[in-house]
């Protein structure tokens, strides 16, 4: 069996220098704003703290973090991102894939994603989108749907070139009999946000799923908790979101959650278990909230609902 933790959105509270003059004309100005009127206020590094000791508590194989480390794309947060990110174990047990916070205005790789690249890379020591880590029969596979967008946006994209590769590896690890957990940072089904939070492709990825299937897709950005199920070749797709694992609830976000994910290989097929893991404001831990199973064909269709 393989275990692992599905959390997303952390927006890491970081010192950050004051605004440089090329900072106050850019997205990164509103971005300040909105954090000092408000945001930092609802992500809170005390339960991030404590859902970092609640997965460490449950000793798992791995550890999913979906995107949005960072809220300006500031080089001094990728650096303080990288140094939490070590912290959590060792590289090859925790991956991660960027959000649109992570790419907020166009910026040298150097100064950004570079610092993330013992998290970012595939088994072959490939950099680049998708990357993919086998972990006994499982195969992780991240997405980069993080570009800079105009202000106002938070839209995503995975772009054409990773579409076409994303196929590819997703039909050869499927004949080789690995579930296939695929992790991006914009939900992929209509309708789960508004239209510049959306992922501007996502009619094609989910054309690439419905061809060739996944056992599993992952993703944060929606600020609630979701299961949307897609189309696959013969069956539905099990798509699920978790809300920011830093926020306290709020209008806005249902507060912090995090997924334990459990997928084994059985004689009927892959057995995936989903315990929820949610914040409790008033005992300031996490604790269940609730569980339920799958049982998912080699083929990726899903063929029931168990508890
Ligand atoms: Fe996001």
């Amino acid at each position: 069996m393989f275990r692992l933790a599905h959390c997303s959105d952390p927006h890491l509270h970081v010192d950050v220098p004051a605004p440089s003059l090329s900072d106050r004309f850019s997205k990164r100005a509103l971005s300040r704003l909105s954090w000092a009127r408000g945001r930092s206020a609802l992500q809170r590094p005390e339960v991030l703290a404590a859902a970092v000791a609640d997965i460490r508590a449950h000793a798992l194989d791995h550890w999913l973090v979906s995107g949005d480390i960072t809220n300006f794309s500031l080089p001094s947060e990728f650096v303080a991102a990288a140094r939490w990110l070590e912290a959590l174990g060792p590289a090859d047990a925790v991956t991660v894939v960027p959000g649109n916070h992570d790419a907020l205005v166009p910026m040298p790789a150097a100064d950004g994603w570079d610092h993330w690249q013992p998290w970012l890379r595939g088994d072959d020591g490939a950099t680049g989108f998708p990357f993919v880590r086998i972990r006994g029969d499982v195969a992780l596979i991240g997405l980069s749907s993080a570009i800079p967008t105009p202000p106002g946006f938070a839209s995503g994209e995975l772009g054409a070139e990773q579409l076409l590769a994303l196929e590819a590896r997703l039909v050869d690890l499927g004949q080789r009999g690995f579930a296939r957990i695929v992790t991006l940072h914009h939900p992929p089904a209509e309708g789960v946000v508004t239209a510049r939070k959306a992922l501007v492709d996502r009619s094609a990825f989910r054309a690439v799923l419905a061809r060739t299937g996944a056992e599993l897709v992952l993703h944060g950005h929606s600020r609630d908790a979701r299961f949307d199920p897609l189309r696959g070749p013969q069956g539905l797709i099990p798509v699920l979101g978790v809300p920011s694992i830093s926020a306290i609830p709020n209008p806005k976000d249902e507060g912090a959650r995090w997924n334990l994910i459990e997928i084994e290989r059985t004689v009927r097929g892959w057995h995936l278990a989903v315990h929820a893991r949610r914040w409790q404001p008033q005992d300031q831990r996490f604790a269940a909230a609730g569980s339920y199973r799958l049982l998912l064909p080699a083929s990726g269709a899903a063929n029931g609902v168990t508890g």
